[in-house]
């Protein structure tokens, strides 16, 4: 045994990990400024393969998700330059391969956008077969239709999809769900293509419109991007162009709901106070006071937060990626709130979280049922995705005391600075390494 024991120890390895420590209950003060918008970054950064060109893209938010986006078109053989943390340069001319590295792939779901992008431009893309994920099940058979209308066909080999096809035929597709990944990937797919494409059911988000901007940018020709119909007029060939991303509307959402949740005031700056209108009226109804400018928004809390009823919808409904947040605020109502999750299946397993924190939650499937309570407890905590994580971040900077955050990689994915920003405005919260020792699994 003690032999055992001991070879255990010689062969342990010792991993790093960070967290955040959160020392809650102050209220926030002052200005934060927002980033580009993630889900418009992941998109545009594969679309610059359609143009054969140099683009610059200007806003792009400093996360992991931008990194890897940019490391796959690296290995795909494009030259990148860095202009400064926000702005690159990327010369998508030299690229021939078509295939996404398995290992980068995996890393990000958002991946499937090579796809549309690589077949728009060379008739042929590789990538891994998204999985399903925290979420609930996230199937990609929108995307695929939209492709096989075009003319391509998909197979799947051990863990990769591959679609081809060429030339590709504009077509008319009508999607059996509003998808934001299918809108997106069918665009990027068209804008190429022989003729006219109509898309019809197509998602309506602020990144959609974004997408259609730049690849117009590139020369291309869309229209209807914000409404239930794009057409997209194929083109022979797209051109380079220098681009800045729109703000993130979920990241000054987040920010929204840190003001209101510590009783703050906070002026967030460079947003579209347009595109954060389905988080402003509900929080106007929460008793929260917000004031609009041309491109800020200023958030203030000094009464008490009202229960309200909410359903996540498509775009201009309110986004479920404001789900997790919400409801972390409507802990501390003064009655009962209820939220309905309406695109994702399994979007609230952090309630768990947040009750061992002492809130009054019930969840049934896709209804969560929130007793308001005076006030949070600090509490450990684990960040199970990218949302469900900021969410616990701004119940710990609600509640009295010191939480601590692991897992907080998924936050990074998508929140640029997080902790610079909040303790910009106050907070007490600091990124600690953890070391844990970890065993072999053959000892
Ligand atoms: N769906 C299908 N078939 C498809 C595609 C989607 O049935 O082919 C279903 C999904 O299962 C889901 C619904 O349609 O029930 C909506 O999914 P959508 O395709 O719109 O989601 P997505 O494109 O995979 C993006 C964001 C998500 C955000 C959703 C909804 C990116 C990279 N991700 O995902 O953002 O929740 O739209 O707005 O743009 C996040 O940022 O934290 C995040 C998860």
């Amino acid at each position: 045994m003690a032999l055992l024991r001991a070879c255990k120890r010689a062969y342990a390895e010792v991993i790093q990990l960070e967290k955040f420590v959160i020392n809650g209950g102050k209220p926030l003060i002052g200005e934060v400024s927002i980033s580009g918008a993630k889900n418009a970054a992941v998109a545009i950064l594969p679309a610059t393969i359609l143009a054969a060109d140099k683009c610059v893209i200007e806003n792009l938010p400093d996360i992991s998700d931008v990194a890897v986006s940019l490391q796959i078109l690296s290995a795909l053989g494009a030259k990148i330059r860095m202009l400064n943390k926000n702005s690159y340069e990327i010369d998508t001319s030299h690229i021939t391969a078509t295939q996404v590295p398995d290992e980068l792939s995996r890393q990000m779901r958002a991946s499937y956008y090579f796809l549309g992008a690589l077949l728009g431009r060379f008739g042929s893309g590789k990538v891994a077969m998204p999985g399903g994920c925290n979420l609930g099940p996230r199937p990609i058979d929108q995307h695929l239709k939209a492709f096989c209308a075009l003319g391509a066909q998909d197979s799947v080999e051990y863990g990769m999809i591959e679609v081809s096809g060429r030339p590709l035929v504009g077509a008319h597709v009508f999607f059996d769900t509003v998808s934001v990944g299918a809108t997106m990937n069918a665009m990027l797919s068209a804008v190429l293509a022989e003729g006219q494409t109509v898309l019809e059911n197509v998602a309506k988000e602020p990144h959609i419109v974004d997408l259609a901007n730049f690849l117009n940018m590139m020369g291309a020709d869309v229209r209807g991007a914000g409404t239930d119909a794009i057409k997209i007029r194929g083109r022979k060939a797209l051109h380079g162009c220098t681009y800045s991303i729109i703000p993130d509307q979920i990241e000054a959402g987040s920010y929204m709901v840190a003001a209101a949740i510590t009783g703050g005031n906070v002026l967030i700056k460079n947003v579209i106070p347009k595109h954060l209108e389905p988080i402003t009226a509900k929080m106007e109804l929460a008793g929260v006071i917000i004031e609009e400018y041309d491109d800020a928004v200023r958030v203030v809390r000094t009464g008490d937060l009202l229960p309200l009823k909410i359903k996540t919808m498509p775009h201009p409904g309110f986004p479920t990626d404001m789900q997790p947040l919400m409801t972390v605020l409507l802990t501390l109502a003064r009655g009962t709130s209820i939220i309905t999750e309406g695109i994702w299946e399994n979007r609230f397993r952090y309630v768990d979280e947040l009750v061992r924190m002492g809130a009054n939650i019930q969840v049934d499937g896709q209804v969560a049922v929130i007793e308001g309570v005076p006030e949070l407890q600090p509490a450990p905590l684990r960040a199970s995705d990218l949302r469900a994580g900021a969410a616990l971040v701004m119940a710990a900077l609600a509640a009295n005391g010191t939480s601590e955050i692991d897992e907080i990689n998924h936050i990074e994915r998508g929140y640029e600075g997080l902790v610079e920003k909040l303790q910009g405005l106050g907070a007490d919260i600091r990124r600690v390494e953890k070391f844990v020792s970890v065993l072999p699994q053959a000892l």
